[in-house]
């Protein structure tokens, strides 16, 4: 039985973020430039979001570029940043195809121009698609956007907009760059790393960690079904005893 045969329908975690990482170290064993795992690194984008629309998750949060990123060599940052511009002109057509919303987070303003466009104009023209939301953590780092969120609630409270007390978490989720995302269910590293690498710290809270030993470029949907499958057979307490939750 495969393991997408084996997934329980009603219980698919409603919003899975994914650390795609090892794509570096597939080209090193392969004997290739760096470069060369990222862009066999989106033939695994495809796939997994393509799996992800197929079985009915709704939500679905790829680290593609962090903060930190940009201090990689110049050339691994331009072959970056051109194969999302490729890859976002050559996918358009599976995201209308699946009714799939493009999302992003992080500083986008950082971006360079063309990218960013690219990256408007796909989000625009996916906007009302309804079946997934496929957001792109782009030039992200999640204490960066916990500052932002601090300096946009500030400035409210300075205009007299918002009262110190009245501030909690809802407030807190409306000034993040996920405020219109439900909390994350399932985090997925792979390459055998662990660590959460400043991804989305708030917004994991009480998120399932998964840890593969697969590379990026060589994961698949199969292996994400996989995933999915463990974390339903985990238990969730969520601070709860077992007792309280049977
Ligand atoms: C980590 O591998 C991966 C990245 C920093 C970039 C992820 C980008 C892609 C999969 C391709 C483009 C994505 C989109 C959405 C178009 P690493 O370079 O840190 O690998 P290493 O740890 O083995 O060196």
């Amino acid at each position: 039985m495969s393991f997408k045969e084996k997934i329980d329908p009603s219980k698919l975690p409603q919003h899975i973020a994914i650390i795609m990482d090892g794509n570096g170290r597939w080209a090193k064993k392969q004997g290739l430039m760096r470069v060369r795992g990222h862009e066999k690194g989106t033939k695994a984008v495809r796939d997994v979001v393509e799996g992800c629309a197929e079985i009915g998750v709704q939500n679905l949060t790829l680290y593609a570029f962090s903060t930190e990123n940009w201090n990689r060599p110049k050339v691994e940052v331009d072959t970056l940043m051109k194969l999302l511009v490729s890859s976002l002109k050559k996918e358009i057509k599976t995201l209308q195809e699946n009714d799939i919303r493009l999302n992003a987070i992080g500083c986008l303003d950082n971006l360079p121009a063309k990218a960013n466009r690219e990256l408007q104009e796909v989000i625009n023209k996916t906007a009302a698609n309804s079946r997934m939301t496929l957001t792109l953590a782009l030039s992200y780092g999640s204490r960066e956007e916990l500052g932002h969120m601090v300096k946009e609630i500030s400035a409210k409270v300075a205009a007299g907009e918002i009262s110190t007390k009245d501030i909690d978490e809802s407030v807190i989720n409306k000034h993040l760059y996920t405020r219109n995302l439900p909390d994350v269910d399932l985090v997925i590293r792979t390459s055998g790393e662990q660590r959460i690498s400043n991804f989305l710290l708030w917004q994991i809270a009480y998120a399932e960690l998964y840890f593969s030993e697969i590379l990026w470029p060589d994961y698949r949907r199969e292996d994400l079904f996989e995933a999915i499958y463990n974390y339903q057979n985990r238990e969730r307490r969520f601070g709860k005893t077992s007792e309280q939750l049977s």
